[in-house]
């Protein structure tokens, strides 16, 4: 793999401003952003008064403890264009998220947003190597999901050459890689793997492929996965960040020469980790709930959001800014088996331990009189394998389930092909659960 490091004066300044420098910049902002939602969105006013806060006391940036937290909730109730901070015909776009249940999330983008918002992705694809007038093959849907568009947004402000290729038709996306000979790719890891099996298919090696980095993200994925797709295709494999309740992708980003965690641009987005049951901050270095303050957005403030996804902070490494360590899991998908806590990616973790299978899994809860149970579907990793490997294969992922986890689970090899695909976020648990 080459070394695509970027040169220290690529960098924006504020990437390795003083620790100092950053805090007072953010003080300034968060300020601004506080008083800017107070005074323009009917909710925080009413959420503020009623917590006793004003923007106006805060005079360091631990005053933000003080003021009420916001939830998916608070934005479903204000549906759709409630939480807007600016006149309706100012904002210049508006993205959605899909969400399997209830209605849809809306978030709206001044024009300056969209500008920083570009600022944030551009500085994300250089961290990922990426160079003017490299070519990016961006496969993140496009659409009201903010993967696609944000991306192309960053990719034109740092003066890539995109293809617009989006989510789907597998196969048009290898004939695309193998003809335009794009340097990077931007899609989710479970649709990378998608695109693997693909140039499989065809019989091309993709260790061949012209591609030199990978920028990964939306979903949850491990770093036995990172290895994973980087053998396979002889590339760096990076994790992106976001939600689209803060920008998009780009709220944070994993550098490719240090590949340690995630940088959290905290010029645009302040972050703190909080005990989920306590609502109490933690000190960096625990593991808790991701909460994020944006400090400069003008269509769609976000203070203190609840992102349910959990992680630790961690000092700055190859940039000033703070990072965040690889997302484990969102609290939503924490499986309570028998009174063990298993989040999906444990079980990946085990199962790229597995020679035999395929990276590809689903986990399905079941119930059993009282008990749950779990199986985990996964897949043979070449078609002829034989009913006794794959028996073998199985309880060994089980015995790992058992002694990594502590829990007991149950396997199933299906055929390769056998396990559902996404072309964007893998669905990783199916609850055949009786609802009562
Ligand atoms: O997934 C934005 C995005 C697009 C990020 C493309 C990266 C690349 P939402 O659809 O609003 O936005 O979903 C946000 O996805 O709260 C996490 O639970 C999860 N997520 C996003 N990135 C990662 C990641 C986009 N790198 C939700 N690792 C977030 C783990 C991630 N989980």
């Amino acid at each position: 793999m080459q070394d695509l490091t970027p040169s220290r004066d690529s960098l924006d300044p504020i990437e390795i401003a003083s620790r100092d420098e950053i805090a007072a910049l953010q003080l300034d902002r968060l300020k601004w952003s506080l008083r800017h939602a107070y005074d323009n969105v009917a909710h925080y006013r009413a959420a503020f008064d009623a917590a006793g806060v004003h923007p106006d006391d805060v005079t360091s940036l631990a005053d933000l403890a003080k003021f009420p937290f916001s939830v998916k909730q608070d934005l479903r109730n204000n549906y759709p264009f409630g939480m807007f901070a600016i006149p309706r015909g100012d904002v210049k776009r508006i993205h959605a998220s899909s969400g399997t249940t209830g209605q849809p999330t809306v978030v709206g983008y001044s024009e300056k947003d969209l500008a920083t918002w570009g600022s944030v992705v551009a500085r994300s694809l250089r961290a990922a190597g990426m160079r003017p007038g490299d070519m990016l093959h961006n496969a993140y849907g496009y659409g009201l999901f903010t993967g696609g568009l944000g991306i192309h947004l960053g990719a034109d402000a740092l003066g890539l050459s995109t293809v617009p290729v989006s989510g789907g038709m597998t196969q048009r996306q290898v004939r695309l890689i193998e003809d335009f000979r794009p340097k990077g790719i931007t899609v989710t890891p479970s649709y990378a793997l998608s695109v693997l099996d693909e140039y499989a298919a065809q019989g091309l090696d993709p260790r061949k492929s012209p591609l030199q980095v990978g920028v990964f993200g939306a979903e949850p994925w491990t770093n036995a996965m990172r290895k994973e797709i980087e053998d396979a295709f002889d590339m760096h494999a990076v994790d992106i960040y976001g939600l689209s309740e803060i920008m998009g992708p780009g709220v944070s980003m994993e550098c490719v020469e240090t590949k340690d965690g995630l940088h959290i641009w905290e010029d645009h987005f302040y972050p703190e980790v909080i005990d989920p049951d306590t609502g109490e901050v933690l000190p960096d270095g625990e593991l808790g709930e991701l909460v994020f303050t944006s400090l400069t957005k003008e269509a769609f403030p976000i203070i203190r959001y609840r992102t349910r996804d959990l992680t630790r902070l961690l000092p700055g490494t190859a940039r000033s800014m703070r990072r965040m360590e690889k997302v484990t899991g969102r609290s939503d998908d924490m499986i309570i088996l028998r009174g063990v806590n298993v989040f999906p990616t444990q079980i990946e973790e085990q199962l790229m331990t597995v020679a035999g299978l395929a990276p590809h899994f689903q986990i399905e809860l079941g119930r059993e009189g009282r008990m749950d149970t779990l199986t985990v579907l996964a897949e043979a990793s070449v078609a002829a394998a034989e009913a006794a490997a794959r028996t073998v294969a199985a309880s060994e992922l089980s015995a790992k389930v058992k002694d990594a986890i502590g829990v007991s689970i149950r396997v199933t090899v299906a055929d390769p092909g056998g396990v559902a695909r996404s072309q964007g976020k893998a669905v990783r648990i199916v609850d055949n659960r009786p609802k009562n």
